[in-house]
C-alpha cells in the first residue's frame, strides 16, 4: 500500500497540468456553441483519459456527482494506472459550462491532487463562502459578520476606505440583500454570472485583478477546489455547507459529515499539501483562454504547489 510520503507533488504537477490542458482543448471546440452538456462531456472524457495515464492510485473525492448520476469521474471512482502513490483528486472538468456555451470569460478546467485524506469530501450541495487574499491577519473577516462588517473590517486591515474595496459576488436573486448591503458601504462589486472558483482565486492576486474579497453561496465542491487554489496562492477562505432538504443532509451523512453547521477554514477543507492546475477555456483574467490560429492551438495553464507556494503559468502550443 503506497504511503503519504510517496506523494510526488513535484513530479505529478506537470502530469496534472496536462490533464487540465487536454480537458480544455476538448471543450474548446464547443466554446460559444450554446451546448453546456456537450462542452462538459468533452472535458470529462478528456480529463478521465488523461488521468488514467498517470502513475497514481487515485480516488475522485470531488467529482461529477454520485455514481448513479455521473457515469464518469463520479465520487469514489478510481483513476490512474494504480502504480504509484495513493492520492485524492478534486476536479471540475469544466468550471463554467454556461460561460463556455456562451463564450463568456473565465471558464476553466480545474483539478487538484493531494495525499489520501487531504481534502474535505464535500457533498454536492451549496456552500456559503467568504475569501480574501494573502497578507491579512487570520480571521480578519468571518462568515459570522454581516456583509457590511466584512467590508469595514477588510478596509481597516488594508488601511483604506470602504470605497476602495472591491467584492466579487455571483449574480443571483439569492444574493440581492447581500449586494445591497455591500453597496451601502460604498464598496465596488464585480458581479460574475458563473465560476466562483475563479472568483475566489481573483482575491489571491488582488493587485492584478482588482478583487479584494469574494462572498456568497455557490457549489460546495467548487469551495474545496477554491480552498485548494488558495492554499497554493495564499489567502483565506471559509465555507459552511448549506442544506435545502433531507436528501442533501443525507449526502452529507454519506460523506461522513456529522456537524452540519460547521464553518471550515481553508486548512480544514484541504488539510495537507496539494497541487493544483487550471487551464483557461474562454478568455480570462487569471489565465488566457484557448487561442486557435490557422494550424495551431495555444493554451495557458496555471500550475501550483502549496508546499512551496510556487505558481507557474505554462503556455502550450500544438499543431492541429
Ligand atoms: P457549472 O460549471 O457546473 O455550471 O458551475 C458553475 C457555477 O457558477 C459554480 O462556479 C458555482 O459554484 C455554481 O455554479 C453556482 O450554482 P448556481 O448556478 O446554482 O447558483
Amino acid at each position: 500500500m503506497p504511503t503519504k510520503a510517496e506523494f510526488q507533488d513535484r513530479m505529478l504537477s506537470l502530469g496534472l497540468a496536462r490533464v487540465a490542458e487536454q480537458a480544455a482543448l476538448a471543450s474548446a471546440k464547443l466554446v460559444g456553441r450554446g451546448d453546456e452538456k456537450a462542452a462538459d462531456q468533452a472535458a470529462v472524457n478528456a480529463m478521465r483519459d488523461q488521468l488514467n495515464l498517470l502513475d497514481i492510485a487515485g480516488v475522485v473525492v470531488i467529482g461529477e456527482g454520485e455514481r448513479d448520476e455521473a457515469p464518469m469521474l463520479y465520487i469514489g471512482e478510481e483513476v490512474g494506472t494504480g502504480n504509484g502513490p495513493g492520492v485524492d483528486i478534486a476536479l471540475d472538468p469544466l468550471e463554467g459550462t454556461t460561460l463556455t456555451a456562451k463564450d463568456m470569460p473565465n471558464a476553466l478546467t480545474v483539478i487538484s491532487m493531494g495525499p489520501r485524506g487531504s481534502m474535505l469530501h464535500a457533498p454536492d450541495v451549496y456552500m456559503e463562502k467568504l475569501a480574501i487574499g494573502p497578507g491579512y491577519p487570520t480571521d480578519v473577516v468571518s462568515l459570522e459578520m454581516s456583509p457590511k462588517e466584512r467590508v469595514e473590517a477588510l478596509a481597516k486591515a488594508k488601511g483604506c476606505d470602504t470605497t476602495d474595496i472591491t467584492v466579487c459576488i455571483l449574480e443571483r436573486p439569492r444574493h440581492e440583500a447581500m449586494i445591497a448591503e455591500v453597496r451601502s458601504t460604498g464598496a465596488a462589486i464585480r458581479l460574475i454570472t458563473d465560476g466562483d472558483v475563479a472568483g475566489v482565486m481573483h482575491c489571491a492576486e488582488a493587485e492584478v485583478t482588482g478583487i479584494d474579497m469574494y462572498m456568497g453561496d455557490g457549489g460546495a465542491p467548487e469551495g474545496v477546489l477554491a480552498a485548494s487554489a488558495l492554499k497554493c496562492m495564499g489567502g483565506q477562505i471559509w465555507g459552511r455547507l448549506l442544506f435545502r432538504n433531507d436528501d442533501e443532509r443525507g449526502r452529507a451523512a454519506k460523506a461522513g459529515i456529522t456537524d452540519l453547521d460547521r464553518i471550515y477554514s481553508r486548512d480544514e477543507m484541504v488539510t495537507e499539501d496539494v497541487i493544483f492546475a487550471a487551464t483557461g477555456v474562454t478568455e480570462g483574467s487569471l489565465v488566457a483562454g484557448i487561442k486557435a490560429e490557422p494550424g495551431w492551438v495555444t493554451t495557458e495553464t496555471i500550475i501550483m504547489r502549496s508546499k512551496t507556494g510556487s505558481v507557474r503559468r505554462m503556455t502550450y502550443r500544438s499543431p492541429v
